[in-house]
């Protein structure tokens, strides 16, 4: 179906998100204009696919000649006129700012034809307000890739208040057709799943850490060697960028007050000094010499079960707001970032009992808003879904 629907493609922004969704949707059989400001920001981002392509047939993922195919399919240009005229799709990756995506969406719109969908790879921006900035707000929808979207897994669909469900169907599609596993948000909240489940986690560990009860190196050390993390969360802020993930907070925190409540102390003087993580050299960790070495010893200084209490938490409120289902929620959050579990199903394993009398404890403790149990836990365990062992839970 989606064959015939979505042939040509534009892909607004050609850095580090653009390149590669390009890149995907040429190695898919589609034709694909890459647009941005200027030749030079082009001519890089060609360069880059180059270099993935080449690192697929390396790795004998393709071959040689459908790496050649894929990128004749692609070209460049700076007109939006030239790069829109035909489409039948386009996806947005330009910078994280309101203001410059709706000016793109206008201008799109203007350009392409009335059946086109327009998609936005935001990580944070409302969906609703890109698509009241066009005339076609049925046709406009989330497609969140994760980065390098040529190698993760997960996409995450947005639906924006108008989005239509033909336009929902289209996009769950393409991602599939893209090798990607598409998770569906239902409304548009901020942080969807996975930025706003981390959110969670990142302000209890900033939080604790503030409070001098335990070490970063500590905290991602329990996180790593006895909650089986890939990484802690301060290693994993560092990864993302300290500026992302201090925006991400105030956008949360704005989105859903108190609950969110960042840890300004911790993040903001890094931020201010340009100490920024992985990209700069230095963050909370030196990086200057690779990644940074996670002492194995303080395995014990951090109860992980914390961390897990405020994602299960956040995922309730995900179900309570009707925004995702909880095998969405968890396979975004172990496809998006390699947890071990979903929060949904570790909860059934858990307890959600045990999860939420821990809950009560951490809010009558510090009494803040991150801990306070969401109404769905607190429903779930006065009818007697506890998880497996009650044959009940998120799942059941
Ligand atoms: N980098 C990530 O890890 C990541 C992950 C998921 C989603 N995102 C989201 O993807 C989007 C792009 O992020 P990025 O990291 O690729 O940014 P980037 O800065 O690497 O690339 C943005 C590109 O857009 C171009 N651009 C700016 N204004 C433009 C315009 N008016 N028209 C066309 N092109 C324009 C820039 O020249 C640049 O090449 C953001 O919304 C971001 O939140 C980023």
């Amino acid at each position: 179906m989606v064959e015939t629907k979505l042939k040509k493609a534009a892909v607004i922004g050609s850095g580090t998100m653009g390149h590669g969704i390009a890149q995907l949707l040429a190695m898919a059989g589609h034709e694909v204009f890459m647009i941005d400001i200027n030749e030079e920001f082009l001519s890089k981002g060609v360069e880059r696919i180059k270099w993935s392509l080449g690192k697929f047939v390396e790795k004998r993922r393709i071959r040689r000649e459908d790496a050649d195919a894929a990128l004749a399919r692609i070209k460049t240009t700076t007109s939006y006129e030239e790069g829109c005229r035909d489409i039948d799709i386009a996806i947005e990756a330009v910078p994280e700012n309101m203001e410059l995506k709706k000016t793109v969406f206008a201008k799109i719109d203007s350009i392409a034809p009335a059946h086109a969908i327009l998609a936005s790879n935001t990580s944070t921006l409302s969906i609703t307000e890109m698509g009241n900035a066009t005339n076609r707000p049925e046709k406009v929808a989330g497609m969140h890739f994760f980065n390098p979207p040529q190698l993760m897994a997960l996409v995450e669909i947005i639906k924006g208040e108008k989005t239509s469900q033909e336009t929902i169907d289209t996009l769950m599609e393409l991602a599939r057709k893209l090798g990607k596993t598409p998770v569906l948000v239902r409304k548009d909240v901020r942080g969807f799943i996975v930025n706003r489940v981390l959110g969670a986690v990142f302000n209890e560990a900033f939080w604790t850490y503030h409070r001098g009860e335990a070490t970063k190196e500590g905290i991602d050390a329990s996180l790593k060697y006895s909650g089986g993390f890939p990484m802690g969360w301060f290693e994993l802020a560092d990864f993302v960028g300290l500026d992302i993930v201090y925006e991400v907070g105030k956008i949360l925190h704005a989105a859903y007050g108190e609950r969110f409540k960042p840890c300004e102390e911790v993040i903001a003087p890094l931020v201010k000094e340009g100490k920024l993580g992985q990209k700069t050299g230095v963050g909370f960790y030196d990086w200057t010499k690779g990644r940074p070495r996670i002492p194995f010893n303080l395995l014990e200084e951090y109860d992980v079960k914390r961390s897990w209490a405020v994602a299960v938490n956040e995922a309730a409120w995900l179900i309570y707001e009707d925004a995702a289902s909880p095998k969405d929620i968890d396979t975004g959050m172990k496809l998006g970032t390699y947890w071990p579990s979903g929060p949904c199903e570790y909860a059934d394993r858990a307890g959600l009992d045990g999860v939420l009398e821990r809950l009560k404890k951490l809010y009558a403790e510090y009494g803040m808003e991150l801990y306070k149990p969401c109404p769905v836990l607190e429903e779930y365990v006065s009818k007697g879904w506890t998880g497996k062992k009650a044959g009940r839970g998120f799942y059941g």
